[in-house]
């Protein structure tokens, strides 16, 4: 089984490659992919840079170059359901890109034809995460995660994002991610530690909390990744 694991920025993917110790280093389309054997298993694991564009076409090439055969992204969000505090992991249940916008042709905000919009991410290993959340003493909320191409860091515009698709967090490659897989039948996990509250502080809160968020994400990530491979 070869598995992928996918951050946005290296401060997402750092504390996993420290926990593998020993990887190889490749480049392609522009991006830096480490590959290393772990427990029997492959891993393909990098960040994509922010954004939908540069992680569909991270996800994309983990999935088509590298054949991963499953996905799990760790990260950092801002928080718009109220109970979701800076450390927090929440577990994305689907997903949805808050900024795609063709309601001038009486769609709904978040739909393209012949796209969806939400994309569900893989139930087994959302069990899976209850399971380890369990045996780590840890508390993960589920909920509904909103991508998009920008930082939010006011309080309307995420209020917005919350109403219009009972989203619980906002990001900026989530859904990207989830179409890719999708579309090629990978199944994918997604998960957040929160960072900021998406509200004007936001982005001095993210400065200051990504890198913990960060390896908060990523040490459940390895831990579902351990039963997994098991
Ligand atoms: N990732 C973490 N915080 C975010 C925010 N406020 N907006 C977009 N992506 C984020």
């Amino acid at each position: 089984m070869k598995l992928a694991i996918m951050g946005a920025m290296p401060e997402e993917i750092a504390p996993i490659l420290q926990r593998i110790g020993t990887y190889t280093t490749s480049e392609y389309a522009g991006n830096k992919y480490y590959e290393a054997s772990y427990k029997d298993v492959d891993l393909v694991i990098a960040y994509s840079k922010i954004g939908k564009v540069f992680s569909t076409l991270t996800a994309t090439t983990m999935i088509e170059h590298f054949g991963a055969q499953r996905l799990l992204f760790s990260g950092v969000a801002g928080a718009i359901s109220a109970s979701l505090k800076v450390g927090d992991l929440i577990v994305a249940t689907k997903l949805t890109q808050h900024d795609l916008d063709i309601t001038a042709f009486g769609h709904p905000y978040g739909y393209v034809p012949e796209g969806s919009v939400f994309v569900e991410a893989d139930k087994e290993m959302i069990e899976l995460s209850k399971i380890v959340a369990n045996e780590m003493g840890k508390t993960i909320q589920e909920g509904i995660i909103a991508t998009g191409d920008q930082f939010v860091a006011d309080e309307a515009r995420k209020n917005w994002i919350g109403k219009t698709f009972s989203a619980d967090a906002l990001e900026m490659e989530g859904a990207s991610v989830a179409v890719v897989c999708d579309a090629l039948d990978v199944p994918f996990f997604i998960l957040r530690a929160i960072s900021d509250a998406a509200d004007m502080d936001a982005s001095f809160s993210f400065d200051e909390f990504l890198e913990t968020s960060a390896v908060e994400s990523a040490e459940f990530v390895m831990k579902m990744v351990d039963k997994l491979v098991r």
